[in-house]
């Protein structure tokens, strides 16, 4: 089992292993490859009489310490020949580990792929709210860290919320700030933020809080730029606190529903692809093996689970009736968050995506008939009607 670097180091490590390697031997790549290559990678292994496992590994450290989620594809025959091993080694939730075979070819890179966008997405939404809480609120960061440590325990629960209420509680040995007040705003990125993104536009799959969140990561590392943009445009707004009791309440709620919109874009992502790519995904069983041990585990994916359970056949996460009961009683807050964030010049691009998606998925009509009727003007692409079925075409100027 290869955990190397994606990319070049995975072909260098096959190329190293394939003269040692016999026939009916099984080579396992759980790193965060690309799902292209996994697929290129099988193919060519396979030609040789190897068999390939694409296997998703997330935890980071504490993974390795006390298990992480795993997710493989690849042929089952191969799956079952090391299933108890993946089985031993993956995190338990009340004694149910955190895998389970996801599909053939590719399935398994896929699927972490998606998990690292939608990891993406919540990072960029819990940093947009401590941002909020500083510029929006006056927060100081020891404030902000007792804040996130008891958002921690209850319905926000999760990983990325835990890790976040000791990061902002973490100083240096005699230091008179926070650890993270001094480390320098701009974020990397390794890839699989970005790859998320390009195949949900190459499935035509809506999936905004996940692009905002690959792009405001492009844009945090355009440190010099930004301090040239900040003396043109007057950047920091003073801080005007708010009332900070029902505003933290409100930020609470919006970041409750702004994370389930982005589970849900993640899901839609993997069913659109499950289709496409022939990965045959069962979206309970990613909900159920993403519990734990991995980076995006949170109570949500409790319901989020229950609700593939109850309709395996769901057409989107925002349709089950439990959870678009949860997101309707906290648009109020994502609205006023990002009214207040809007009208202070506080960025919450996250935030107002993820708004803005609901806003539109729910809109029975879009302005869409515009963009048609201007490609028809000048391109003559067509469009169709409301009032009849057909094709159409006008001559936009002859009127
Ligand atoms: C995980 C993480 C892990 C890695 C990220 C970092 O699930 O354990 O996602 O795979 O830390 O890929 O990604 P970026 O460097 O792109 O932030």
């Amino acid at each position: 089992m290869m955990l190397v670097p994606a990319g070049d180091p995975v072909d260098a490590v096959i190329d190293n292993l394939l003269p040692m390697l016999e026939e009916g031997d099984l080579l396992i790549d759980g790193g965060n490859s690309h799902f292209v290559d996994t697929d290129r990678r099988a193919k060519q292994l396979r030609e040789r009489g190897l068999a390939y496992l694409g296997v998703g590994v997330s935890g980071g450290a504490e993974g390795a310490r006390r298990g992480p989620s795993l997710m493989p594809g690849g042929p089952r025959s191969a799956y079952d020949r090391v299933q108890g091993i993946l089985e031993g080694a993956a995190a338990k939730v009340n004694g149910d580990p955190c895998v389970a075979y996801l599909g053939p070819g590719s399935a398994g890179h896929y699927v972490k792929m998606v998990h690292n966008g939608i990891e993406y997405g919540l990072m960029q939404l819990i940093a947009e709210v401590y941002d909020l809480m500083k510029r929006g609120l006056g927060m100081g960061t020891a404030a902000r860290a007792e804040v996130f440590e008891e958002w921690s325990q209850g319905l926000l629960s999760g990983f990325l919320m835990e890790i976040t209420a000791e990061i902002l509680a973490y100083k240096e040995q005699g230091a008179s700030e926070p650890l993270v007040e001094r480390i320098l705003d701009a974020a990397e990125q390794k890839g699989t933020g970005r790859w998320t993104s390009q195949s949900a536009m190459d499935l035509g799959v809506p999936i905004p809080t996940m692009d905002v969140a690959v792009a405001m990561r492009n844009l945090s590392a355009l440190k010099g730029a930004r301090g040239r943009m900040s003396e043109r445009y007057e950047g920091e707004t003073p801080c005007i606190p708010g009332e900070r009791d029902p505003d933290l309440a409100k930020l609470r709620g919006a970041l409750y529903a702004c994370m389930i919109l982005t589970y849900a874009q993640g899901m839609d992502l993997l069913g659109v692809a499950a289709g496409e790519h022939g990965y045959g995904l069962d979206l309970e069983t990613v909900a159920r093996i993403w519990r734990g041990g991995c980076i995006i585990r949170s109570a949500l994916l409790e319901p989020i689970r229950s609700a593939y359970q109850r309709r395996p056949d769901l057409d989107h996460l925002l349709l089950d009736p439990g959870l678009a009961s949860v997101v309707r009683a906290h648009l109020g807050d994502v609205r006023s968050v990002v009214a207040g964030a809007a009208s202070t010049g506080i960025p919450a691009p996250a935030m107002m995506a993820s708004l803005s998606y609901l806003d539109s998925f729910r809109s029975d009509r879009l302005p869409a008939n515009l963009i048609q009727a201007q490609r028809d003007y000048f391109g003559a692409h067509t469009y169709e009607r409301v009032d009849k079925s057909g094709t159409f075409h006008t001559e936009w100027r002859e009127h």
